[in-house]
């Protein structure tokens, strides 16, 4: 694999894995329509490595786009990250996240047959598996019924591309499902950068810190956990993106089709993460208990054995880390890549 593409490469996890594409020599082409990333990003990316990317503003939905992309370059492989993934916001407007998410995967499928590219890693998540039966959740379980059209969507698309696998063996394609990425590059230049008020955990801590917000909401202290808050497998990102370029060597050897947790295994409570995050902050996080946040589960985490042992990946960066560097991010950055 020389040439790759990223689709939603401006974005969070996008921008980390380009950045190690480009360490790693990678020739990096990257299809954004920067619905939700700022080409601030890849500028970024550029600067740390002292190289460049090709960068396409466009949209994955976009044959034209597709074809001239492919035409172009001579991609090896793609990497796809591109969709929308606000779980409340898919609620209203499940249309505009199916056609995103489903339809624009399937017109990338498309232009890649017709290229002949058959190498792909898919974006999925842990949403796939729903209301865990067990735990820790591991890639032989059944999936089970995401609460929202988001996790539905990539539930779709998993099954989408196991039937295009089924009907030709020729594609190559590895399925991640992601835990809790949270965390930034170490060098604080790159990050994850919430449009608005942020639905997720971490950012949501990192911006009461900077006093950007004023209180944190902690969703519910009666599940049944330690501490009653809920239980998450936190990853950082770096780790995350370098499973990117390990599903990668796994495409290399022509494997068919697999499918991977990218989770530590560990699961952290909503305290243990305001208590880590002050720690390595050394701010105080004001926060409050309230309701329980509907769809929410009282805990999720990983068995990442199979990635151990089929991609040689591990997560090796600590929960210290990925406060300490979400910290860093912020703290330089509180407005984010506008600032
Ligand atoms: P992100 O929003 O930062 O990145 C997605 C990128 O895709 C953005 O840069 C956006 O501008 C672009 N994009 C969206 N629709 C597009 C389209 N139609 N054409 C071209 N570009 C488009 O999100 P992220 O956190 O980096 O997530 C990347 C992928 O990982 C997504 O598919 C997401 O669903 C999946 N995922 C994320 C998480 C998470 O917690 N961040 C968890 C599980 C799975
Ligand atoms: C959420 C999505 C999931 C998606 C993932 C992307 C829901 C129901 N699930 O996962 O589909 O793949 O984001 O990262 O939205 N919490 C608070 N206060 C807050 C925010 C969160 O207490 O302001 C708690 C939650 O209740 C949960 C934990 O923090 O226990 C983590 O929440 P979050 O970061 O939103 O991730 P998930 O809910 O796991």
């Amino acid at each position: 694999m020389k040439t790759v593409l990223v689709t939603g490469g401006a974005g969070y996890i996008g921008s980390h894995t380009v950045l190690q594409l480009l360490e790693q020599n990678f020739s990096v082409v990257v299809l954004d329509n920067l619905v939700n990333a700022s080409a601030e990003s890849l500028r970024r990316v550029e600067n740390i490595t002292g190289k460049s990317v090709t960068f396409v503003q466009g949209d994955i939905r976009d044959t034209t786009v597709l074809d001239s992309v492919f035409s172009k370059h001579s991609i090896d492989a793609v990497i796809h990250f591109a969709g929308l993934k606000a779980v409340g916001e898919s609620v209203e407007k499940p249309l505009e996240y199916y056609e995103n998410n489903v339809y624009g995967t399937l017109t990338l499928c498309k232009a890649m047959r017709q290229h002949g590219v058959k190498n792909l890693v898919f974006s999925s998540s842990a949403t796939v598996y729903g209301d865990p039966v067990s735990l820790p959740l591991h890639e032989k379980m059944a999936t089970g019924q995401p609460t929202n059209p988001y996790g539905m969507s990539k539930l779709m698309v998993e099954h989408m591309l196991t039937d295009l696998h089924k009907s030709d063996d020729s594609w190559n394609i590895v399925l991640l499902r992601y835990f809790n990425p949270v965390g930034a590059h170490h060098s604080g230049q790159i990050g994850e950068d919430p449009n608005g008020i942020p639905n997720n955990l971490m950012p949501y801590i990192s911006q009461v810190a900077t006093g950007k917000l004023a209180q944190l909401s902690v969703f519910g202290d009666d599940y049944d956990t330690p501490d009653g808050t809920g239980v998450r497998d936190y990853i950082h990102v770096v780790d995350l993106a370098n499973g990117h370029l390990k599903a990668l060597d796994r495409l290399a050897l022509n494997m068919g089709l697999d499918v991977y947790n990218l989770g530590t295994g560990q699961g952290y409570s909503v305290l243990e993460m305001i208590k880590a995050f002050e720690d390595a902050s050394g701010q105080t996080i004001n926060y409050k208990i309230a309701p329980r946040r509907s769809g929410d589960v009282a805990a999720c985490y990983a068995d990442p054995t199979l990635a151990a042992k089929e991609l040689n990946w591990n997560a090796v960066k600590t929960l210290e880390d990925m406060c300490k560097d979400v910290w860093h991010w912020q703290s330089n950055n509180p407005m984010g890549y506008n600032g």
